[in-house]
């Protein structure tokens, strides 16, 4: 059998090394912080795949979960400092293709999985790795939640960041994973020109 492609679709690196993150929205996603005000961690564990600067990771932290915040770029996860790791939580420069729970830097699988703009910045070839991935990091009867986005860009305009629907994700996941809600979610930030939904599955 060929090796999977896990090459990424685009310069990453370039974009931290120019401070150019347009996607980064200064602080975490609101979607998620409502959820997490009626969730907190309580020493329960969080994977946050592609975290790019933290904001997310952070503020899962502070909220009382252990986090795994990965990413392919270690300049990424700037604001992952003592604040972030004083409740065990890890910046791990990694490809969340092919990251191991259970391998040399794993802790086992999680509780929460928080997807905010890595699915739409992998290649449509390689999101069924990402799907088998997450299904293998997530414990039964954990959640993924995803703030999906761009939801309505036309396929033909490309990306990063690729047109990803909740049709999509969903068929991506698979019978393993069992969507809870679907909803539109208010733009977070202006420079977002396409529409996005937080979506939330339980792994069966
Ligand atoms: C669009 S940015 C989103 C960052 C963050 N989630 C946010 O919303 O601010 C995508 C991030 O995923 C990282 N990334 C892309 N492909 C990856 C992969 N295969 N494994 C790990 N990180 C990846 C990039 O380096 C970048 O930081």
């Amino acid at each position: 059998m060929s090796k999977p492609d896990l090459e990424p679709c685009f310069n990453w690196r370039g974009r931290y090394e120019e401070d150019h993150t347009p996607w980064d929205l200064g602080g975490e996603h609101p979607g998620l912080a409502e959820w997490v005000r009626e969730n907190p961690g309580a020493g329960r564990s969080a994977l946050v795949p592609g975290c790019g600067r933290g904001h997310d990771p952070l503020m899962l932290s502070e909220s009382g979960w252990r986090v795994d915040a990965l990413d392919l770029v270690d300049l990424a996860g700037e604001r992952l400092g003592g604040d972030f790791t004083k409740n065990g939580s890890r910046f791990l420069v990694t490809n969340v293709l092919d990251f191991d729970p259970h391998g040399p830097e794993g802790l086992g699988t999680y509780d929460l999985i928080f997807e905010h703009t890595i699915f739409c910045a992998i290649s449509h070839d390689q999101r069924p790795l990402f799907a088998r991935n997450m299904e293998r990091c997530l414990k039964p009867g954990g959640v993924l939640i995803s703030l999906l986005f761009p939801t309505n860009k036309p396929t033909e305009e490309g990306g990063p960041p690729f047109r990803a629907t909740p049709a999509e994700l969903t068929a991506e996941l698979g019978d393993s994973f069992e969507l809870l809600e679907d909803e539109p979610w208010t733009p977070t930030s202006g420079r977002r020109r396409w529409e996005e939904r937080r979506l939330i599955f339980r792994r069966r």
